[in-house]
């Protein structure tokens, strides 16, 4: 089984072929990802615009190049896979609009990805991880705990009630005056700094509702930096090292709180997958390990390529749905909101 997968809900483009292996898992053929950080680092965060045009301008050619990459032709692909939300809405319609009309042009199935669900898989396409698990997603839009009990069968443990966990790095760096985004930046300065320095709050730390919260941290690092001000290198050294500390200590709790309920809720997981671009800190990486260890959980870290946005986690969940008859009619509508446990959310709004 062949899948051609599209990705466009934020600021990378990508299309990918992915195959799915006899024995389990699926074979990355071709993931052609173009980033667009340099357009949006002028302006400190992702241009909804900018975005938009961008995906208009690669989407074509990487498609191109994803089919001749992998070596097949259009006609040989089973189905085509885009991600229909959630996201931006102009980088969503660009990627959809493209998918459906590949999907009709060649007469094969479509299936509109949600790209949570892309997220929440990819550990099955790497590393054959089985049924259930909890996902620990961390990028620079989301911040989510998920149990993952089956394809279209998830539950959000946790979610973050105001920043994304990558968000709050980028915002602290650009406070310290670290380039964007920050997050990769903030995590080098902390090798050099003393995390004891600054008494940086643990947000939600505590608590059974495995939520997070890091707007009050992101306020309380600006804070201090306010209070030591003009900052030496050493300061945002020990800014950064404080605020990392605070941020894992925060992980690890609300890891730990989602655990129990999931454990409590008679769907123990067996593994932890962590997804996102912020999963690639070595310092949240070495925690979790450490968590994993006591807790009796296997930790799964897909490479750092699949853990950020790519097309061959989109292409996996066609995979999967198609295998399970789920396909899309040419309808669908692009969802710029769209939560992975729709059937929650529409019982929190009264409506199911
Ligand atoms: O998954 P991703 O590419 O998602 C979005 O496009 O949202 O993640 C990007 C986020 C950014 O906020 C970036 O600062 C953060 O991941 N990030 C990191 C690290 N590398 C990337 N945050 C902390 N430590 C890192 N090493
Ligand atoms: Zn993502």
């Amino acid at each position: 089984m062949l899948v051609l997968g599209i990705e466009t809900t934020c600021d990378e483009t990508s299309a990918a072929v992915v195959r799915k292996r006899p024995e389990g898992g699926g074979e990355i053929l071709a993931n052609e990802i173009m980033s667009q950080i340099a357009e949006h680092a002028a302006y400190g965060g992702v241009v909804p615009e900018i975005a938009a045009r961008a995906h208009v301008d690669y989407l074509d050619h990487l498609i191109r190049r994803a089919l001749a990459g992998a070596g097949v032709a259009l006609g040989q692909i089973d189905a085509i896979a885009a991600s229909a939300g959630p996201g931006l809405i102009g980088g969503l319609l660009v990627g959809l609009t493209t998918g459906k009309a590949l999907a009709w042009a060649a007469g094969k199935p479509f299936v509109a990805v949600n790209h949570l669900e892309g997220h929440a898989l990819t550990a099955r396409m790497t590393d054959s991880v089985q049924f259930p698990y909890m996902v620990l997603l961390m990028s620079g839009g989301h911040t989510q705990l998920l149990e993952v009990r089956g394809v279209g069968d998830y539950r959000r443990l946790g979610s973050t009630i105001d920043d994304a966990i990558g968000e709050a790095f980028d915002k602290v760096g650009k406070l310290l005056g670290l380039p964007y985004p920050g997050g990769p930046h903030v995590e080098r300065a902390a090798l050099e700094g003393d995390p004891a320095r600054f008494d940086l709050p643990r947000p939600m730390a505590g608590r059974a509702n495995p939520d997070f919260s890091f707007s009050g941290l992101k306020t309380a690092v600006r804070n201090e930096a306010a209070r030591v001000a003009p900052l030496t290198k050493t300061d945002v050294a020990d800014l950064c090292a404080s605020f990392q500390a605070a941020i894992v200590d925060v992980i690890i709790d609300r890891t730990r709180a989602a655990l129990r309920l999931s454990r409590e809720d008679g769907a123990p997981p067996e593994a932890l997958v962590v997804a996102g671009g912020v999963a690639a800190n070595s310092a949240i990486r070495r925690a979790l390990a450490r968590f994993c260890g006591e807790s009796g959980l296997r930790l799964v870290t897909p490479p750092p390529e699949l853990c950020t946005d790519n097309g061959a986690m989109i292409a996996w969940v066609g995979i999967e749905r198609l295998e399970r008859g789920l396909t899309d009619s040419l309808n669908v509508a692009a969802r710029p909101r769209w939560p992975l446990d729709d059937r929650l959310e529409a019982r929190h709004h009264g409506k199911a």
